[in-house]
């Protein structure tokens, strides 16, 4: 008699024999005409060749595109000396500085240091009067040089959000009804009302500003104190320049020399005082 799992005709069937010789996990291997072939090693073979092409093309492709996208940065790694120039491109002296500008200039000049996107202010604080009492100029502020150490320059952008000359401007006596901090003559900038100090290295006298300018430091061919000669930058103190994480990094540097520029400022009297 027949055994019932040997029958092709009875309910129950075993299971193919085959399904037994390749259980979960195994290899299956496959006899070929130069002999055995692993076909899962060869498909991962194939698959890593195929990752690789198209990971070395898209790297290619992420790594260019991040070059064009950031730009290197550039900068330099230590102040300068540069030369300043009169807006007519001969050497500024103290003598020019004090003959041609004074507090009551109502024009704003500015040079560019140390890099050639950082503007600032040359301001000479001494009145042409003479004799300053207090509210209508300054002598011997702080880092002041010149016959009254009355030569100052100030950083031209904002410490608030980076407002830049002439937003930013230097406002003489008389310029508004206003007296920040009781000062009549100060810098002001329109964009949100920061008032600073030129007398006292640009300090903040209203917000929404919190940091002083930074303060450009200038000295003489003819050494101190600074009375007279042409007159150079040679650093700069206080914090970085607004926009720049350092003062010397984010743009090219000015040169040997840099000149004035005369720009029109803006007036807004509507700030607080
Ligand atoms: S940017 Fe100057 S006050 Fe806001």
């Amino acid at each position: 008699m027949a055994s019932p799992l040997g029958c092709a005709t009875c309910p129950l069937v075993p299971a193919r024999a085959a399904a037994l010789d390749f259980p979960v996990g195994q290899l299956r291997r496959i006899a070929a005409a130069e002999g055995d072939v692993d076909e899962t090693k060869r498909n991962v073979l194939k698959l890593l060749a195929v990752a690789g092409i198209v990971g070395a093309g898209a790297g290619g492709l992420v790594g260019g595109t991040i070059q064009f996208l950031q730009p290197p940065t550039v900068g330099i790694s230590s102040y300068p000396k540069v030369q300043l120039l009169d807006v007519d491109g001969s050497p500024l002296t103290v003598a020019k500085v004090e003959s041609e500008y004074n507090v009551e200039t109502s024009e704003l000049f500015l040079f560019y240091y140390p890099l050639q996107n950082e503007p600032n202010f040359l301001l000479n604080l001494y009145p042409a009067s003479g004799a300053p009492n207090g509210s209508n100029g300054a002598e011997n502020v702080t880092g002041g040089i010149g016959s009254h150490q009355s030569i100052v320059a100030f950083s031209a952008i904002c410490q608030h959000l980076g407002c830049p000359a002439p937003a930013i401007a230097f406002y003489p006596p008389g310029t508004c009804p206003n007296t920040p901090g009781g000062k009549t003559f100060y810098i002001h900038c329109s964009c949100h009302g920061s008032t600073y100090d030129p007398t006292s290295g640009a300090s903040n006298l209203t917000g929404p500003a919190v940091l002083p300018l930074p303060q450009v430091t200038l000295i003489t061919d003819e050494g101190p104190p600074y009375t007279s000669g042409n007159i150079f930058a040679v650093g700069e103190t206080g914090p970085p320049v607004n926009g720049h994480l350092n003062t010397l990094q984010g743009d090219y540097a000015v040169g040997s020399t840099s000149g004035l520029v005369k720009e029109t400022p803006v007036i807004l009297c509507n700030f607080p005082s």
